[in-house]
């Protein structure tokens, strides 16, 4: 048996509209000024230990680490912000115009159980906004991301919205929830979760679990001043952009560098892997790999789940522009005129293709049929005597005979 692409990997096939998907959810954030940043897909471990959290399941279960020939430890990078956040910092980005805005896109690896949306390869498009703390910049992040989905055409989006506060106010709320936690009828491995992380235990989907958290002590209830001043500010702008929410006191996500703003997008077509994208402020990951204080907030939505949400909706996202023209020709000038053409029109940016091998004029129209072009340019020994080619629409199989010199130029004309 030939080989098979690993365990909860793909291949991206032609006609699939990744291509549109990943740079269509990052059209809006080009155009307010996030500039293109490409950082390695592996760091050093401990790079993604102290940013995303030693305890998440990203990093205890799911990294794919691995030990270099100078022994040094790995790992394939299983998100990007804290790539990013170490590249500013490494190159002093920080020190020019604040915010820094950068965008990127690229796979992500974790090792998790795969199905139906998750990957052990995944891709994501992403966004960082760098260095300051700003209402107003949060909610023009949150509504970036709303507008990438939207170009795409896709209605079914909804964004789930909460504040997880800030060092004054969250280790309160903290001890209140791990107190209320405990006295709740709970197994060994749920009481075990309540010590590393009591705000996982409210995710957790199970009834018997639901039915005892429903007086469950609650973040956005326990905000402190500025912590609750800054997330009304960032309702605010979200409503005055137009941007819809649902607030969220239970959201929880699987990174450990949030604070205050925290959002998820999540799409009912999808099954149990609903989120098609998250993110939030993380002011404290900065200091958590060794760098100043430096906040951030940022984004990344998941590209195989944006395509089996557009999929869900009915939608066919755009592929790639096709050909406009392929060229047959018959005998050997012919075929030899045929690649100078083709030559030609690429370089007035004409899409073309020929018809390469010896597939007689048959065989040859119906490549020309399949390749999706627009026209075929046909073309014979007898043709090039002649000075002439048959332009043919292969829309309505109308045909004109065109002088070679013209033949661009009449193809420009007819594109434009
Ligand atoms: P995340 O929520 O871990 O956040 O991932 C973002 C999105 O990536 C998810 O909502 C989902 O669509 C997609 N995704 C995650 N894991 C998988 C998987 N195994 N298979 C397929 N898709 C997946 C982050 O990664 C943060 N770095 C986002 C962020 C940026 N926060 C601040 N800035």
């Amino acid at each position: 048996m030939a080989f098979q692409a690993p365990k909860g990997t793909y291949d991206v096939l032609p006609g699939s509209g990744f291509l549109a998907v990943r740079d269509g959810l990052l059209a809006p954030a080009e155009l307010a000024g996030y500039s293109y940043i490409e950082s390695p897909v592996f760091e050093d471990t401990e790079l993604f230990a102290r940013g995303v959290g030693a305890s998440t399941d990203v990093v205890s279960k799911e990294m794919f680490t691995f030990t270099d020939r100078g022994d040094r430890s790995l790992t394939l990078r299983p998100e990007g912000t804290a790539g990013v956040v170490r590249a500013v910092l490494q190159h002093g980005l920080h020190h020019g115009q604040l915010p820094v805005k950068l965008r990127y896109a690229g796979p992500m690896f974790r090792a998790e159980r795969p199905q139906a949306g998750r990957f052990r390869q995944f891709q994501q498009s992403g966004i960082e906004a760098i260095g300051l703390v700003d209402p107003a910049l949060d909610a023009e992040v949150v509504a970036l991301a709303w507008e990438g989905f939207r170009s795409l055409g896709l209605t079914g989006v909804r964004l789930l919205l909460t504040s997880l506060g800030d060092p004054t106010c969250r280790p309160a709320y903290r001890e209140e929830l791990t107190a209320f936690l405990t006295g709740l009828d709970l197994d060994e491995a749920t009481r075990a979760r309540v010590l590393i992380n009591p705000l996982r235990v409210l995710d957790d989907k199970r009834e018997s679990v639901q039915k005892q958290l429903a007086g469950a002590p609650l973040m956005p209830d326990r905000l402190c001043a500025d912590c609750k001043a800054h997330h009304d500010a960032v309702i605010e702008g979200l409503q005055s952009l137009g941007v819809p929410f649902e607030p969220a006191p239970r959201l929880v996500r699987g990174l450990d560098y949030y604070m205050r703003t925290t959002f998820e997008f999540v799409h009912d077509g999808l099954g149990a892997q609903s989120a098609v994208g998250g993110g939030g402020r993380y002011d404290g990951l900065s200091e958590a790999i060794g760098g100043p204080h430096l906040p951030g907030i940022g984004w990344a939505l998941g590209i195989e789940r944006t395509l089996l949400a557009l999929e869900s909706e009915g939608i066919t996202p755009p592929s790639e522009k096709g050909l406009d023209v392929y060229v047959v020709s018959l005998g050997v000038m012919a075929k030899a005129w045929a690649v100078t053409a083709v030559g030609a029109f690429r370089k007035a940016g004409v899409a073309s293709d020929l018809a390469y091998g010896d597939r007689g004029l048959k065989g040859a129209m119906k490549a020309a049929d399949r390749s999706g072009a627009r026209w075929a340019v046909v073309v014979g020994d007898r043709d090039l005597e002649a000075g002439v080619a048959q332009l043919k629409d292969l829309r309505n199989g109308d045909q004109l005979a065109v002088p070679l010199a013209e033949l661009t130029p009449t193809v420009l004309e007819k594109l434009a």
